[in-house]
């Protein structure tokens, strides 16, 4: 964990609500999460816990209909918003993309597969950063090499079947950060991968993490991951959380019957995934 930090999120009693009167559905029960820069958040719980919809929430893309409360205040060095909740979509639409970036299971899902991979990352930074076009071109290059795409001047003139899995997952990686966010939403970034390429692209998430100062929420359902990456860790039930603390504290001492019992079912003891063993 790094000291002071000057960017982040604070979620307070978030709840969010689906479906009409007679048959309202409480997915979110007031999440109390922070989300410092410099550090790695891990979101911890069973599949249907509410991990995903945390991240939605977090950044404006709840499905439709949804009632959300509580509060969710964003600081950066450029920026400052006591709840991002009660901004109009506009305020919205401005910070999502340009403060906070989410990445997603399946990386194919948010790229399009008939752009190049230049296109696709100089679109953001174009409208975010209002760059010209060669000093997009030249921040993509810079920005592949950052995720370690190898050979990026080729990588900007392909499309995205053109690359495997992992790749595509740096790829989507360098998109997100395209505009320099504050904040990055990982939601399942390595479970569709392959467990040989898994730990390079946490290796990557922990590197950018520590160089950029990003403040990562690391959304997964596997607590072998969490372990050897996060810094913290949330464990979440039924739109709840069970269980916070250090990621030592929480995978080594469980307070929760809820955590021990993901802990066991484990295949193989969490100790044996720390960052120095896996990655
Ligand atoms: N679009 C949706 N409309 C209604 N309910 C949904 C929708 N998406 C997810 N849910 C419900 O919200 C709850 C939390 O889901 P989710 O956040 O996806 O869980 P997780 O990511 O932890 O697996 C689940 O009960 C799920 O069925
Ligand atoms: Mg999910």
């Amino acid at each position: 964990m790094s000291g002071p930090t000057t960017q982040g999120l604070e979620l307070r009693g978030l709840t969010l609500e689906l479906g009409a009167k007679g048959n309202l559905k409480q997915i979110l029960r007031g999440i109390d999460l922070d989300i410092p820069g410099g550090s790695i958040t891990g979101l911890a719980g069973e599949s249907g816990s509410g991990k995903t919809m945390t991240g939605l929430a977090i950044c404006g893309l709840q499905p439709a209909g949804s009632r959300l409360g509580g509060t969710i205040s964003y600081t950066s060095p450029r920026t400052t918003t006591p709840n991002l909740l009660a901004l109009r979509p506009r305020g919205m639409n401005a910070l999502r993309g340009r403060e906070i970036a989410m990445i997603f299971q399946d990386p194919t899902a948010s790229l399009h597969p008939m752009m190049t991979i230049e296109a696709q990352l100089t679109d953001g930074m174009r409208h975010h950063l209002k760059v010209s076009r060669s000093e997009a071109r030249e921040r993509a290059l810079a920005l592949l090499e950052r995720v370690r795409v190898p050979d990026p001047a080729t990588a900007l003139r392909k499309y995205p079947h053109q690359f495997s899995g992992g790749q595509l997952q740096r790829i989507a990686i360098a998109i997100a950060l395209a505009a320099e966010p504050s904040v990055l939403i990982a939601d399942e970034p390595t479970t569709a991968l392959d467990v040989t390429v898994q730990a390079g692209i946490l290796r990557l998430l922990r590197e950018l993490c520590d160089t950029l100062d990003l403040a990562i929420l690391l959304v997964t359902h596997d607590l072998g991951v969490m372990s050897a990456l996060a810094d913290t860790v949330t464990v979440m039930r039924y739109g709840e959380v069970v269980e916070h603390g250090s990621r030592y504290q929480v995978i080594r001492e469980p307070r929760s019957a809820y955590t021990k019992a993901l802990i066991d079912a484990l295949p193989h003891p969490p100790e044996e995934n720390t960052m120095e063993g896996t990655l």
